[in-house]
């Protein structure tokens, strides 16, 4: 049975956990330092003093088939070169080598599907999928530098299409299981794919959702895209387009077992992954082989005190976010690690899956969202306490800032009061954890992701002189020095490159977009995004990105989005819209403009607020003042409206405000 620590039910332990905000820190435990590799705080200050040596030791975990000539080439900023020289494969990495080494019956993922169905695989069963599929891709014409996209659920077949396509040298470009057709054909299209790996169907909470058929009518018009492989996850029947569409099964049954990997360069790319900007068009981060792997491998020990022989480690993203690619494959696998993989969702069948989960495979560490925390305190104690949980030893967070009344939820429920939680900050584009406690290390403070991991410059810069601000003041987040991870472009985009995260502060610092402080004990905390990027639930969304869907819809004329604090979501989609004519906004337009949103994007980027207006606020240039529909729609005073084209817009829209409140009451 689970500890009855702390309360024993919902509404004392609410109580108790208030009372707990007053304590400032977490030390980590003796019993926890005991077992810990990295203990000693020295290494912070010997990796800031001589950051190449550091860094060379992190890479030096992985086996290189030729050593580098040069550990960093700087000679043309932003455009940094890491591991000159260097030859080594990722998939060799993160497979042949443990198997070589006598562990190929070690367990690397247990596979858990929505309906409980159970799989476990091993090092040497991966092996073995992965050298077949490569060998397959091979047969098809696609090798090195070619881009491949996947789409497709939490299946394994997932993991064994990555690591097929970097055993060839092929670039992989995945895409969320979550967006829509849509977003898969605009991603292969600008990505130029050459292949798309997908299944018949995803599970999506006891449905089978048919990913092919829907694919089916918009990727046809895709010029490059020659062959798309389908994985028979669910028995669905699909529709194969001769000459360019097999079944994944028929193709490995016939392909050679044995395929070597390919010695890549340590900067031949490894993967694209879109992610969304302050444009409408999503970027393509391209990420490379050696300085990745290093950052994925580094950190997935380090951060997560990583046990391989004995850890059951879970990360609960989903592959088709920069967690599940560093997380769930790259960082685990490289490292030999054993890992669940779960299809389903955090509340089916029943709202203590995650927690089942745990308890069936004994899970040590468990890596999740603030805002699945959140829905988890929602739906209170009695799905946590049936089960077991006292397998966990360190809990860790990522994808938005925490609350530390959920940080503190997490700490003594799932934790036990026992495991230090690890808040990490990062992103797409710095490709692995860059803030983070070091569990055996750092004293830990609720809602901050403490301090730049070893070899890391970090700063809280000033908008105006890009000059460090005073401790405790807010300003914007930076990154004074480079880091292998770090993204190398995006993707046939120099330019915007340079522009996003290079014009700023110079060609030296990179912009993260972020704004934050830094304590008087060097702890930093993150405010949010400083552009027009919103966190929903940890998925991150260019507002121009919605915008354009819902303009999209007939009756539409504009639209501007905003996020909107959420206390579940974290931000919530809330758009302001005007209508064509003389046209009233009603239910039906609304849903309307989700099903627009829906089928545009995703399901997960509909707006939660819909708030139809006969103008919006902008300024005498015609530019949208967003600021004051974000403090609008909050509720908030407004400053100074005299800027504007028109102030009586503003009037009007607060009255519509005050109204909606009135329905709501
Ligand atoms: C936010 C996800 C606060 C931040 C790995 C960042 C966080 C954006 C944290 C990147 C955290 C991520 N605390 N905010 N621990 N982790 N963020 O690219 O705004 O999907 O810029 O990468 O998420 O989101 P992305």
């Amino acid at each position: 049975m689970a500890t009855d620590r702390p309360g024993s039910d919902d509404h004392e332990l609410d109580h108790e956990l208030t009372q707990m905000l007053q304590t400032d820190r977490f030390e980590p435990s003796d019993e926890f330092k005991q077992g810990a590799s990295l203990t000693d705080p020295a290494i912070y200050e010997q990796a800031d003093r001589d950051w190449r040596t550091w860094w060379t030791s992190q890479a030096e975990r992985l086996t290189w088939f030729k050593p580098w000539d040069q550990l960093l080439d700087d000679s043309n900023p932003p455009f940094y070169k890491w591991f000159v020289g260097g030859k080594l494969n990722v998939s060799y990495n993160c497979l042949d080598r443990h198997v070589e080494a006598g562990r190929g019956e070690r367990v690397a993922f247990h596979w858990r599907g929505e309906e409980g169905e159970e799989q476990d695989i091993t090092y040497a069963d991966l092996l073995s999928q992965v050298q077949r599929f490569a060998s397959a891709l091979k047969d098809l014409g696609i090798g090195k530098g070619d881009v491949v996209g996947i789409y497709m659920g939490m299946v394994p077949e997932v993991v064994v299409a990555m690591l097929a396509c970097a055993r060839i040298g092929a670039v992989h470009n995945v895409v969320f299981g979550g967006f829509s057709p849509e977003s898969v054909a605009e991603r292969m299209e600008f990505s130029d794919a050459k292949a798309l790996i997908t299944v018949d169907g995803a599970a999506r909470k006891g449905k089978v959702a048919p990913i092919k058929r829907n694919l089916d009518p918009v990727i046809a018009g895709l010029e490059h895209l020659e062959h798309v492989i389908v994985v028979k996850a669910k028995g669905l029947d699909c529709e194969l387009q001769a000459g360019r569409d097999v079944w994944y099964h028929e193709i490995v049954a016939q392909a050679d077992p044995e395929c070597p990997a390919e010695p890549m360069d340590a900067e031949d790319p490894l993967f694209i992954l879109y992610t969304s900007g302050s444009t409408s068009k999503p970027k393509g981060v391209l990420h490379t082989t050696g300085g990745y792997l290093t950052g994925a491998a580094s950190t997935h020990q380090n951060v997560f005190d990583l046990r391989p022989d004995t850890d059951v480690y879970w990360c609960s993203a989903d592959v088709g976010w920069i967690t599940g690619h560093t997380y769930i494959v790259y960082g685990p696998l490289a490292n030999g690690a054993t890992s669940i993989l779960y299809e389903g969702a955090p509340d089916y069948p029943h709202r203590g899956i995650w927690w089942e989960i745990v308890e069936r495979y004994q899970a040590t560490i468990f890596y999740t969202a603030p805002t699945a925390i959140r829905a988890c305190v929602k739906w209170g104690l009695q799905h946590v306490q049936k089960f077991d949980l006292s397998s966990l030893r360190l809990l860790g967070t990522v994808g938005e800032p925490i609350n530390p009344k959920a940080w503190l939820w997490y700490h003594e429920v799932i934790g036990g009061g026992r495991c230090p939680i690890v808040d990490t900050w990062w992103q797409t584009e710095t490709g692995s954890i860059m803030i983070s406690p070091l569990p055996g290390i750092t004293a830990t403070k609720p809602g901050s992701a403490t301090q730049p991991l070893p070899g890391l410059g970090i700063a809280v810069v000033d908008e105006r002189d890009g000059k460090p601000v005073a401790p405790g003041e807010q300003g914007l987040l930076v990154i004074t020095r480079p880091w292998p991870s770090m993204l190398r472009t995006l993707y046939k985009e120099d330019e915007r490159f340079v522009e996003t995260y290079f014009r700023r502060f110079g060609s030296e610092t990179y912009l993260v977009g972020d704004a934050a402080r830094i304590d008087e004990d060097g702890y930093c905390w993150i405010i949010g995004r400083i552009d027009d990027v919103v966190n929903v639930s940890g998925h991150r969304l260019s507002t121009a990105e919605v915008e354009s869907a819902i303009v999209a819809h007939e009756s539409v004329a504009e639209a501007a989005v905003i996020g909107q604090s959420d206390d579940l979501t974290g931000q919530a989609i809330c758009a302001f819209v005007t209508l064509q004519g003389t046209s009233d906004g009603d239910v039906t337009v609304e849903t309307g403009i989700r099903d627009e949103v829906a089928a545009r994007i995703g399901k997960f980027a509909r707006p939660k607020r819909i708030i139809f207006a006969d103008d919006l606020p902008k300024t005498r240039s015609g530019k949208i003042m967003r600021r004051l529909l974000r403090d609008i729609a909050e509720g908030r005073m407004l400053g100074d409206v005299t800027t504007l084209r028109d102030p009586a817009v503003v009037a009007e829209l607060e009255v519509k405000i005050s109204e909606e409140h009135a329905t709501q009451a």
